[in-house]
């Protein structure tokens, strides 16, 4: 990838692994990205051990990438760390709390980006896994995530074996606003999803569905609230356990 625009998911990857030492100086310029407070509220789990990505693929719904990878990345939202230094310094820290998970999140999904952003300008390929949110727990349990530390993005990584056409994106006019949020009836709607809904692939899976159309191929089959709500329990209990809320 020479600039951004020309990003795309890469899913198939080179047997060639991937240096420890190439992804923690990647690391190392990633962390650079702004961070609350110049606190570093996030954690790197590398795994190339493929018993460990075959468990992970488990909690991933055994997505091929996942054992495929040379290594899956597990950015998690880490306050253990900062607490940990807090309570070696006679400092007492108020960080068991929603807010807390959220700025930690935040942080690791900064430096996510900007990991995956300077890994793919050195050749590399990766895909980002959400389904890091639909088992959070198992994830936790297989990486002995502490109280405190939060999975909360995927990533597979490894040289490309694959260089797949670019996927669709809106027309910037119907992301940006300026100066107030401009809402959207329903002709601004037809215009900002025309392109989308007139792509080959997005027909085939209308028809494949037998939906009407594109947007219920996502509410009935792909995200539907039925599995939303289930994963929304499972990532309060988790956030319970893990002492965030
Ligand atoms: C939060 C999030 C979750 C994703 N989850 C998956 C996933 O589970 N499996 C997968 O193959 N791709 C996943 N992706 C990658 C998207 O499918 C991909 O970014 C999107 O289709 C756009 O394609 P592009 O990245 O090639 O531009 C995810 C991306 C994000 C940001």
């Amino acid at each position: 990838m020479k600039t951004f625009g020309e990003r795309r998911s890469i899913r198939k990857y080179q047997s060639r692994p991937v240096s420890g030492k190439l992804i923690e100086d990647i690391a190392a310029e990633a962390s650079r990205a702004a961070t609350m407070g110049n606190m570093q509220l996030y954690s790197l789990v590398i795994t190339s051990d493929p018993e460990v990505k075959a468990r992970l693929a488990e909690a991933h719904h055994h997505q091929p990438m996942v054992v495929e990878a040379p290594a899956v990345l597990t950015f998690c939202a880490d306050f253990n760390r900062f607490c940990k230094w807090c309570i070696f310094r006679d400092a007492v820290p108020g960080y068991g709390n929603f807010v807390s998970f959220f700025n930690a999140a935040t942080d690791a999904m900064l430096f996510a980006q900007a990991f995956c952003t300077l890994a793919e300008e050195k050749g590399l390929g990766t895909c980002v896994i959400g389904t890091t949110v639909d088992n959070p727990q198992m994830i936790i349990d297989i990486l002995g995530l502490p109280r405190l530390v939060f999975p909360v993005l995927t990533v597979t990584l490894g040289y490309p074996d694959e260089c797949p056409e670019q996927t669709d994106r809106l027309p910037v006019q119907g992301i940006v606003h300026h100066d107030r949020y401009a809402d959207y009836p329903k002709d601004a709607i037809d215009r900002i999803y025309a392109a989308k809904e007139a792509l080959p692939e997005s027909r085939y899976f209308v028809s494949l569905n037998g939906t009407d159309n594109l947007a219920q191929v996502f509410t009935r089959f792909r995200f539907t609230e039925k599995d939303n709500l289930s994963m929304s329990e499972k990532m309060i209990t988790a956030l319970k356990k893990q002492g965030f809320i």
